[in-house]
């Protein structure tokens, strides 16, 4: 049975890194939620002046793409189905493998404690053998050995502009894996770039992640006839 592939690219989800660990915002943060520092999220509408000296800061500290899009993702007809496999490569090199059963908070706040577990712990259920999610320390290029794949469809505004369906019927074909940048602003590293086969738009302007991702598995439904 083939399965689409789906990588949400240098996602905006990180712990607070060590460099800022001691800004009076995010020291203010960490109080108010009895948590160390380094066992945050790292969220630009609370720590905005503290991220002021951090390399790439426009990619970072926007978990809630990642939120929004797994929802989109999880609930799809398609992941109901079996057809989707998820990875959420995040900007700082680590992957989170989601099983497609997983059901994430639908509550904001209540999954940024359980990915902040996650990026702590490594998995969630913490002392699961088969866990829902699972982190662990890996680069773009690493995941793509991972998948036993060379290349990717990129989808990047800047790209060929095609349809929906064309994105999914290239996935099926040739067995790619479709890239979505999990990131508000700017582009893709030149790491994930090198590795695009085909980079396709499906409209002419910038779109958030989460429409993007609904498009493509909307488009993919119609192919494999889950959705007439
Ligand atoms: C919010 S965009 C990234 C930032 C965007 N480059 C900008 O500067 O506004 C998130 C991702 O959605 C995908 N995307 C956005 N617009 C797209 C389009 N028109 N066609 C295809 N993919 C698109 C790309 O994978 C992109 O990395």
């Amino acid at each position: 049975m083939k399965v689409i592939k789906l990588i949400l690219a240098e996602s905006s989800l990180e712990l607070v890194p060590r460099d800022i660990v001691g800004h009076p915002a995010v020291l203010r943060t960490a109080q108010r939620r009895g948590k160390r520092p380094t066992e945050m999220l790292l969220d630009v509408s609370l720590h905005y002046h503290a991220m002021k000296k951090l390399r790439n800061r426009h990619k970072r500290g926007r978990p809630d793409i990642v939120h929004v899009t797994l929802l989109e993702l999880l609930s799809s007809p398609l992941n109901l189905e079996g057809r989707l496999r998820i990875y959420v490569h995040t900007v700082n090199d680590y992957v989170i493998i989601v099983d497609p059963k997983t059901r994430i908070p639908r509550n904001y706040n209540r999954f940024v404690g359980l990915i902040e577990q996650l990026l702590t712990v490594g998995k969630v259920p913490p002392d699961s053998e088969k866990p829902l999610m699972e982190a662990v320390a890996m680069n773009f290029t690493a995941l793509l050995k991972h998948l036993g794949k060379e290349e990717v469809i990129l989808l990047s505004e800047k790209g060929e502009l095609v349809g929906t369906d064309e994105v999914c019927q290239k996935a099926l074909e040739e067995d790619l894996p479709i890239v979505i940048g999990g990131f508000p602003h700017g582009d893709f590293s030149e790491e994930v770039l090198a590795s695009a086969k085909y980079t396709y738009s499906i409209y002419p302007k910038p779109l958030d992640t989460w429409v993007v991702a609904s498009r493509i598995t909307a488009a993919c439904e119609k192919l494999l006839k889950i959705l007439l």
